[in-house]
């Protein structure tokens, strides 16, 4: 690995840094040496020639497509470079209701509209389902779109007909973003019946973190091309939003993702199929689901049902799920849990008592209904705004994006018009500790 092998061999020489980082390795406890910037013969995140062309071009072709860059903030900035690059100001964007934050970033930089896609809500399993082939098109019939964004798969693993949902959008000439922050294994798990890869579906742009489910390092992401045309302009935007200094860290761990998966992802996926089906085969002997194991999913997404002290028992025993919402414990399954399967077993052996605890009864969330949006997004943003009580916010325009994390997902987006509905939803998030209990309006 060309990005790893230039840092070991500057990590090895007797220097006297007089550049940054300002910690100039002299401190092991607290940064590897690992840490450099754009020294000579590291190359140049915003305009690549060298080692990082080359890396990126490793994984361009371990994906199978024409080009990838490397993100050093996350599938954020590559969701907000890929909707600039694809509609600009006044330009119309499918967006499906329950997607990630950032994607509201990328409308208020571009000042495109999004025409929002109003998903179903499933009230027993507390989750939204994915947009169907339907609903893309009448949107399409309805409106004059430029570009669509699909998320594939959702925190839970779901997901849409991506190649369907990709071939309508692309027969109207709109050209298809896929959050696939949460997917960027997929593409070695056909043997394993993981859902398919946006990559493999067509879409035009696909944004991953392999920090989520493969070996790299926090914000560490990237994003790939399907058709290289839209190269320059994602340059261009990636230019404007990434840092000038970002971390050799992430880059020599996107390298190693790209590696490790190349070589080992399909055996190990395998390997963590057996593992996960042994998990789920008791669980339902315990009958501890969540979903009725219907709709397609990533099964890596490792669910069970929420019941009383079930955190404590877990962390008791040296196992922290993901997230724990609602009527649900999420736990992520990754390559490492394939690798050494301890967690796997600590959950196995934990499974019985788990299923001892009594039920959660905390009623759903009534999800209101999708506001409008009066104005874009950039012009909301744009207006002056101020902060009130949601009491006061009924009939108001938000100027302020509402998205608890995690996971992020949209619940009021700056230029939508807050109902009672609206208002009731945020008092309800905010007893539950989820959100603070202020909102800027217009
Ligand atoms: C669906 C989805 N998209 C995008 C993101 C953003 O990814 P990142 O944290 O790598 O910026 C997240 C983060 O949780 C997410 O859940």
């Amino acid at each position: 690995m060309e990005l790893a092998r230039r840092l070991t061999r500057l990590a090895r020489l007797d220097r006297f840094p007089f550049h940054m980082p300002g910690h100039k390795n002299r401190f092991s406890q607290l940064v590897p040496k690992f840490d450099a910037t754009e020294l000579p013969g590291l190359d140049n995140l915003h305009n690549p020639q060298a080692a990082i062309m080359r890396a990126q071009a490793r994984v361009a072709e371990t994906y199978g497509v024409a080009r990838t860059f490397f993100l050093v903030n996350g599938s954020s900035v590559g969701l907000m470079a890929a909707i600039a690059s694809v509609v600009g100001p006044g330009d119309k964007i499918l967006v499906p209701r329950a997607s990630h934050k950032s994607v509201v970033a990328g409308l208020i930089h571009s000042g495109a509209v999004p025409v929002w896609l109003e998903q179903d809500y499933c009230i027993p399993e507390q989750r939204w389902l994915p947009p169907t082939a339907d609903q893309v098109a009448k949107l399409i019939a309805g409106h004059s779109l430029k570009g669509a964004l699909f998320t594939n798969p959702d925190y839970f693993g779901f997901v849409p007909d991506i190649a369907t949902l990709t071939r309508l959008c692309h027969s109207a000439g709109v050209a298809v973003i896929a959050d696939e922050a949460h997917g960027a294994h997929l593409k070695f798990g056909g043997a394993v019946n993981l859902p398919v890869s946006a990559v493999d579906a067509a879409c035009d742009i696909i944004v991953q973190s392999p920090h989520k489910t493969l070996p790299a390092l926090t914000q560490a992401a990237w994003l790939h091309l399907n058709d290289g045309g839209l190269a320059a302009e994602i340059q261009h935007w990636l230019n404007l939003f990434h840092t000038t200094s970002p971390s050799y860290l992430l880059l020599a761990s996107l390298e190693f993702a790209g590696e490790y998966a190349r070589n080992h992802a399909e055996r190990l996926l395998k390997r963590l199929a057996r593992l996960e089906k042994a998990l789920s085969l008791q669980c339902r002997a315990l009958n501890l689901q969540v979903f009725s194991g219907a709709a397609p999913r990533d099964w890596t997404k490792f669910t069970l049902p929420a019941r009383l002290g079930m955190e404590k028992l877990l962390r008791r025993a040296g196992v922290y799920p993901e997230l724990v919402q609602g009527n649900k414990v999420l736990l992520m399954l990754t390559l490492a849990d394939a690798y050494d399967d301890a967690g796997i077993r600590a959950l196995c052996r934990l499974l019985p008592r788990l299923a001892a605890l009594s039920a959660v009864r905390r009623p759903p969330l009534a999800i209101p209904p999708l506001p409008v949006q009066e104005v874009s997004p950039r012009e909301a943003w744009q207006r002056g705004g101020k902060r009130v009580g949601f009491r006061d916010a009924r009939g108001r325009i938000a100027r302020q994006v509402i998205a608890p994390y995690p996971p992020g997902t949209l619940v009021i987006v700056p230029g939508q018009r807050l109902t009672g509905e609206h208002v009731d939803f945020l008092e309800e998030l905010h007893a539950r500790k989820v959100i603070s209990r202020w909102i800027e309006v217009i």
